[in-house]
């Protein structure tokens, strides 16, 4: 009785990207790659049908295999993702973080996608950087201007400002105590098949096939 309610807990309270083994005494955690919403193909031309199966059935892949290898044992093995990126550091910060990172970029993107915000998420937008259109600028020129890999994200704080912010390496958003919304990733396994060196190329046509239906429910 005690082992069932213990495994009903970690069920309630770990998130939708767990999944329980089924050959192990006890009740690790294990992540799980996250099912793309669309075909691999489904965003040509904007990412190709390559780059998409590599970047999450290979690079994703590997992230969420080195974490599964890195947690058990430590104080994060039943935690949810968010809290070990806000937690931890070295190893584990950096593949926790790329999960956490591709998870919410590859479900912000849909081949019907595009066109603008709407409703609060777009007014807060409005209020923060006068316009859409001045909102897209300032994002590409972070994406375009960060140094190496790493990431651009909008993110909001506790009382819903937004912020553009730019996360080296597998950092997110998460770090700094905010919430992440929107999320470009600069790194040149998100391009260099399709673009080569054109990341900002790359930057402006993501804005074809973001799912702001998606987006703005994490406002
Ligand atoms: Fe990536």
């Amino acid at each position: 009785m005690l082992t069932l309610c213990l495994s009903l807990l970690l069920l309630v309270t770990n998130n939708s990207n767990h999944s329980q083994t089924t050959n192990k005494k006890e009740e690790i955690m294990k992540f799980e790659l996250i099912q793309l919403p669309y075909a691999a193909n489904a965003l040509e031309p904007v990412i190709s049908k390559a780059t998409i199966e590599f970047h999450h059935g290979k690079h994703l892949q590997a992230y969420v295999n080195n974490l599964n290898n890195l947690i058990p044992g430590t104080k994060f093995e039943n935690a949810p993702l968010e809290q070990i990126v806000a937690e931890s550091d070295g190893a584990i910060f950096n593949n926790a973080g790329q999960i956490l990172n591709h998870n919410l970029y590859f479900t912000q993107f849909s081949p019907k996608g595009g066109g603008k915000p709407s409703g609060k998420l777009a007014e807060a937008i409005d209020k923060t950087w006068g316009s859409f259109e001045n909102f897209q600028k300032e994002f590409n020129t972070a994406g375009a201007g960060l140094f190496g890999s790493g990431w651009v994200w909008l993110a909001k704080d506790k009382d819903g400002k937004l912020s553009i912010t730019k996360e080296a390496n597998g950092s997110n958003p998460v770090a700094k105590g905010l919430t992440p919304i929107l999320g470009f990733d600069v790194w040149e396994h998100a391009y260099y098949l399709d673009y080569q060196n054109r990341r900002p190329d790359h930057l402006t046509a993501l804005w074809k096939i973001i799912d702001w239906d998606a987006v703005g429910k994490r406002y």
